[in-house]
């Protein structure tokens, strides 16, 4: 039985007496208080702008749209990541280019990324934030501005990770959040793009709106879909942003136990590179024996995930794509997520390091 579970969402009294307000208020789709989350967000990014949207995946289909990018375009973006990633580029009628990853940070590799853009034709680099670790944000930049690429950040895992001192969600063109229950906070189902673009913004919350007019209306000016969030779900994400910063603070904390328990061990921990903040999303750890592992400490009780067993480029729906990412792939064999949610307890946490401990002594 698994006792200490890889998530473990928090939603509390604060999160239910703001959605009975919201509801005894009638405006439970869009509406104020999706403002008023919109604005509480790119504070707390640092950005000009944010505009909300119902899942994640909506606000990168939503953001792509938004830049103009489309059909014969090409995204560059990390084969090691959430299928999500690159299905929004497909959805905006472009094509997903893949660079492979860094083994240490399981983030896109400059050097492979450059590789790639002095060969092709590509438009943009959407550089994903994976288990909450900035990408490499500084040499990313550099290239996009050496090649004249548009720079988008897939920060659906990393609320409130930092480089160099600053958020993410701020160094693109454009950035979209998820808040799924799993994520670092969440809405129950929801996404937001932060941008300081003021184009950008409009474009994403008519894109979003069925291509309406600031005005709303029937007037629709640019094809568009619904994937408005909730006002329900913004009230959720208002208390949840709010929480955010402690949430941070006990991912982090209960990292350093687990860093601190792999110390000398075979196992790989996370690496946090200098200038960068780490937020956590997951705590993942390479193993040569990433199953066995798992089983292991699944017998003590503990729960683990594999994010993710396959690269974006092997799975069936993208047999068309053809790509070299040895790196993705041996990793997709190696990782293993360890449980480090604020939700767990002291005695969780010695749980987890125990049998990190007593795994390694047998080996
Ligand atoms: C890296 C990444 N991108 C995009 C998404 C899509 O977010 P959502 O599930 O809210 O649509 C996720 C969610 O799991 C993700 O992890």
């Amino acid at each position: 039985m698994t006792d200490i579970m890889i998530a473990a969402p928090e939603i509390g009294n604060e999160e239910k007496s703001q959605v009975e307000d919201v509801l005894d208020s009638g405006m439970i789709a869009d509406g104020p208080e999706v403002r008023r989350f919109e604005e509480e967000f790119a504070d707390f990014c640092g950005t000009d702008d944010a505009v909300a949207t119902s899942n994640g995946t909506t606000a990168l289909h939503t953001a792509l749209e938004a830049l103009g990018i489309g059909e014969g375009d090409l995204v560059l973006t990390s084969p090691f990541s959430f299928v999500a990633s690159a299905n929004a580029v497909r959805l905006a009628g472009a094509k997903p280019v893949f660079a492979d990853v860094d083994p240490e940070t399981f983030n896109l590799d400059p050097a492979a990324v450059e590789e790639i853009v002095r060969e092709r034709d590509v438009d943009a680099i959407l550089a994903v934030h994976l288990y909450g670790l900035p990408a490499d944000l500084g040499s990313l930049r550099d290239i996009a501005d050496d090649y004249d690429l548009m720079l988008i950040e897939d920060a659906a895992q990393a609320h409130g990770a930092e480089y160099r001192g600053q958020k993410v969600g701020s160094f693109g063109d454009a950035a979209c959040f998820s808040f799924y229950p799993t994520k670092n906070m969440t809405t129950g189902e929801g996404g937001i793009i932060t941008t300081d673009r003021d184009d950008v913004a409009r474009k994403a919350e008519s894109f979003a709106n069925h291509g309406r007019t600031p005005e709303g209306g029937y007037e629709h000016v640019r094809l568009g879909h619904n994937y408005r969030m909730t006002s329900i779900a913004a009230a959720i994400g208002r208390v949840q942003l709010e929480k955010l910063p402690e949430y941070v603070r006990a991912r982090r904390a209960n990292a350093s136990l687990l860093d601190r328990a792999l110390r000398g061990a075979e196992i790989i921990a996370p690496t946090e590179p200098e200038g960068t903040q780490h937020v956590y999303h997951q705590y993942t750890i390479r193993a040569n024996d990433r199953d066995g592992l798992a089983d292991f400490l699944e017998d003590r009780g503990v729960g683990t995930g594999v994010y993710y067993p396959t690269p974006i480029h092997e799975l069936s729906a993208y047999d068309h794509v053809t790509c070299d990412a040895p790196v993705a792939e041996r990793v997709s064999d190696e990782v293993l997520s360890l449980p480090v949610h604020p939700g767990l307890s002291t005695a969780d946490v010695e749980t987890i390091t125990e049998a990190l401990f007593e795994y390694e002594a047998r080996r």
